[in-house]
């Protein structure tokens, strides 16, 4: 049987006593840490590639995306609060579904957190190039993306030269030396041991939420209501088919509330505030979101970009790229679709640059934290898989002076630099979105598993109405799977296959659990106390 090796649940919990975190956050500090998690590249950028996939029906998408996440947060508490150790989806799915799900779960995570970071890295990379630009340092476009090396790709595979690839040839870039620099600088802080203290949290959460509030607020009187639907600019211009497609791509802008349930051990009466926390943070980010997106649609329009021949064209392409190009060259204002930096373009638009440029300096000192995260997560799933023996030990090895896992934080840097230097923004969060949707449906998997398997064990938060949330968070997951772009929906099976050759060759026969070791001690080093908070 492939499904029979399960780590024991009391094992696992034994790990949690003897960590013994204190018991110190309350509701308000875990809809923070929500907030801060969660705020990001997705409104702050993708904004454009959703409009260009939905149009004004973006808002719908918002909605949409936001109660996936809603329901699944859901089920996440659940576990969390029942199994409050490192390794998060992971470690569930060993505990209620074996170690090879288990595996297939922690290598999707590698998707949505290294990948994940790589996104935001590339957002903010935009907004450096922007501010830059902003005052006067403009940096070559052959150093700031890469869709000159992609157009030539699509051209060397056979894509046709039409006009739009061949401007994407002559004015895209190479490569993002400033995502590169973004991941390296954020490896090297979690190298000698750095994490997000509270406060800086609450800080940069308060900078994220001024700068929407302004773009709210400067957005909204000037609202044109004929951008929202009307014989030029209808609502739905790409069909519920769009609709779905940008709310599977904006899905990204609400990962990383799971950082509150991760949180669940370090909660206060877990059974009131981790829901609060949870539920919280996303409508609180579902509310924003849908405000910044009605801003922006009422203020330029967001009506997508179509090719030579009328047919839209996809985001993140080099076509797109030099369409936008030729459209921008036209003397034409820029489409809210094609910019790279959409808040602060819409802002330029409506003749507020100064408040512009601040949108855009809040979005350079905030992402970065963001990257940190996720990168930490990443390092933590890393880490908890080799010392279950299913990746090489040598990558759990912790750092003599520092007490951090240094080689599996360096890999990852690595792989999260390459992906930020060569592909864009948009087909990233989607690539980490397919990694995302698998994990979180496996969670909501493991959630009703648990249920009728160990019905009496302590849940200090229970999931409501499980029979309902859980299959809808299930349906949810697969329907956004389904609405990803192909090339996003194809990177789950190829890198799950990879995964199961690495299984299949490697990780089965050194699986501690496989072989009767059941060691789930976690390391010091990977304990929040004590690392240094910025
Ligand atoms: N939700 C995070 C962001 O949008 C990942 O950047």
């Amino acid at each position: 049987m492939i499904f029979d090796r399960v780590k024991p649940l009391d094992a696992i919990l034994a790990t949690a006593e003897k960590k013994g975190l204190h018991r110190s956050l309350g509701a308000f500090q875990l809809t923070m840490l929500g907030i801060g998690a969660v705020i990001g590249t997705g409104i702050f950028v993708l904004t454009s590639e959703a409009a260009q996939k939905a149009g004004p029906g973006m808002l719908i998408s918002f909605i949409i995306a936001g109660f996936v996440c809603g329901v699944a947060a859901l089920c996440y508490s659940e576990l969390a609060s029942m199994v409050p150790v490192s390794g998060s989806a992971y470690t569930y799915t060993y505990a209620v579904n074996g170690e090879l799900l288990a595996w297939m779960v922690g290598w999707a995570l590698i998707l949505e957190y290294a990948v994940g970071a790589s996104a935001v890295a590339v957002g903010w990379s935009n907004f450096v190039v922007g501010r830059l630009s902003a005052a006067g340092v403009h940096i070559p476009a052959a150093l700031t993306n890469a869709d000159s090396l992609m157009a030539h790709i699509s051209v060397a595979f056979g894509a046709p030269v039409t006009a739009d690839l061949q401007r994407a040839m002559d004015v895209g870039g190479y490569i993002n030396v400033f995502a590169i620099i973004i991941v390296a600088f954020v490896t090297w802080l979690l190298v000698i041991g750095t994490t997000e203290s509270a406060r800086v949290n609450a800080i940069l959460v308060a900078v994220k939420i001024a700068a929407l509030t302004a773009f709210i607020a400067l957005t909204l009187p000037v609202l044109n209501s004929s951008h929202f639907g009307s014989p030029a600019e209808p609502f739905m211009p790409t069909g519920m088919t769009g609709v779905l497609g940008a709310a599977a791509s904006i899905f990204f802008a609400y990962v990383g509330f799971d950082a509150v349930s991760t949180a669940a051990e370090e909660t206060k009466n877990p059974q009131r505030n981790v829901p609060i926390g949870l539920i919280g943070s996303l409508g609180i980010c579902t509310i924003f979101y849908l405000l910044v997106a009605s801003g922006a649609i009422g203020a330029i329009g967001a009506q997508p970009v179509m090719d030579a021949a009328g047919h839209v064209l996809s985001p993140g392409t080099p076509e797109l790229a030099g369409r936008c190009a030729n459209i921008i060259a036209s003397g034409a204002i820029e489409p809210l679709v094609c910019s790279k930096e959409a808040l602060v373009h819409v802002l330029t638009v409506v003749h507020q640059p100064f408040v512009g440029w601040l949108v855009g300096l809040a979005a350079v000192i905030a992402l970065p934290s963001v990257v940190l995260m996720m990168m930490f997560g990443q390092t933590r799933v890393f880490f908890t898989m080799a010392r279950d023996g299913l990746l090489p030990e040598k990558l759990a090895s912790v750092h003599t002076k520092f007490r951090t896992p240094h080689v599996v934080t360096i890999v990852t840097g690595f792989a999260a630099a390459f992906a930020a230097a060569f592909l864009p923004v948009g087909k990233l969060a989607d690539y980490s979105n397919s990694g995302t949707l698998f994990a979180f449906f496996m969670v909501a998997v493991s959630v009703m598993v648990l249920r009728k398997r160990d019905p009496n064990r302590a849940r200090p938060f229970k999931t409501p109405a499980v029979w309902i949330i859980a299959p809808l968070s299930m349906i949810g997951c697969i329907g956004l799977y389904l609405s990803l772009p192909l090339t996003a929906i194809l990177v789950l099976p190829g890198w799950g296959a990879i995964g199961l050759l690495i299984y299949f060759l490697y990780s089965r026969s050194r699986s501690y659990v496989g072989r009767g070791i059941i060691d789930v001690v976690d390391d010091p080093a990977m304990q929040p106390e004590t690392s240094k908070p910025l």
